[in-house]
């Protein structure tokens, strides 16, 4: 039988590379990629109430409010994907509030994987950020530049990717993550997020593929 499906959790300040990681992980583990970010953005992008006043709260780098945010992530974690396959929780939980809304669910991650990053390493990434809206991939102008001319001319940059706003959103970051972390003590793993990205998958990876490791074993010794 496969071993039980791994839960993780994936934190770090704006542009730390949550998102690339996340891409890296879901290819090689299937987990299911949840994104508060990008759940925010579809409704947006679909107009909804909630969409507009989410925008409000992410163009000055806030918060967006629990009674948004709280239920939209719980209710994309119980689809039946998500509990089959696991999942991968990314930008979620960011404040105490969130966190013990899960707690109160009994939902507890495998690992939570916080990527380290320097301050100016994030500027530098979130002014060169890229989005494909065809594949969704992430690009950097410098760093992941597009495979061809096709792709360069339809990338789209996001609006809350100005260096002004990148510093309100690195605030709301700091003042919040440290509760975070508190909640998550015995199963945090720091990984240096300044590194090249495929470093920084080898450091997930090993401690992913370690969890099933121990798994496998423990259900083949029962
Ligand atoms: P969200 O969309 O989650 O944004 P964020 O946390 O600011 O993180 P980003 O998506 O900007 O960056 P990332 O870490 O995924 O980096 P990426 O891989 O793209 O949230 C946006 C807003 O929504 C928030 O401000 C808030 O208002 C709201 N919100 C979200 N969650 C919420 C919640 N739980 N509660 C309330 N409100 C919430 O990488 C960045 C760039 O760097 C890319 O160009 C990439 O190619 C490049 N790059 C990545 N890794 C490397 C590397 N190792 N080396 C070189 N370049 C790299």
């Amino acid at each position: 039988a496969k071993p039980a499906p791994l839960r993780i959790m994936i934190s770090g300040a704006p542009a730390s590379g949550k998102g690339t990681q996340c891409e890296l992980i879901k290819k090689k583990f299937g987990l299911v990629h949840i994104s508060a970010g990008d759940l925010l953005r579809a409704e947006i992008a679909a107009g909804t109430d909630n969409g507009k006043r989410a925008k409000e709260y992410m163009e000055k780098g806030k918060l967006v409010p629990d009674e948004i945010v709280v239920l939209m992530v719980k209710e994309r974690l119980m689809q039946p994907d998500a509990e089959e396959n696991g999942w991968l929780l990314d930008g979620y939980p960011r404040s105490l509030s969130q966190t013990m809304a899960l707690e109160d669910l009994g939902i507890r991650p495998d690992l939570f994987i916080l990527l380290e990053v320097s301050d100016e390493i994030l500027i530098e990434r979130v002014v060169g950020r890229r989005l494909d809206p065809v594949t969704g991939r992430i690009y950097h102008l410098k760093y992941s530049p597009p495979e061809n001319e096709e792709i360069a001319s339809r990338l789209t940059q996001r609006f809350d990717d100005t260096e002004e706003k990148v510093r309100l959103r690195l605030q709301t970051h700091y003042q919040n993550v440290d509760s975070v972390l508190s909640i998550y003590d015995d199963i945090i793993y720091k990984v240096n997020g300044n590194a090249r990205k495929e470093d920084v998958f080898a450091e997930i990876d090993k401690a992913l593929s370690s969890i099933l490791e121990k798994r496998e074993k423990m259900d083949s010794a029962s």
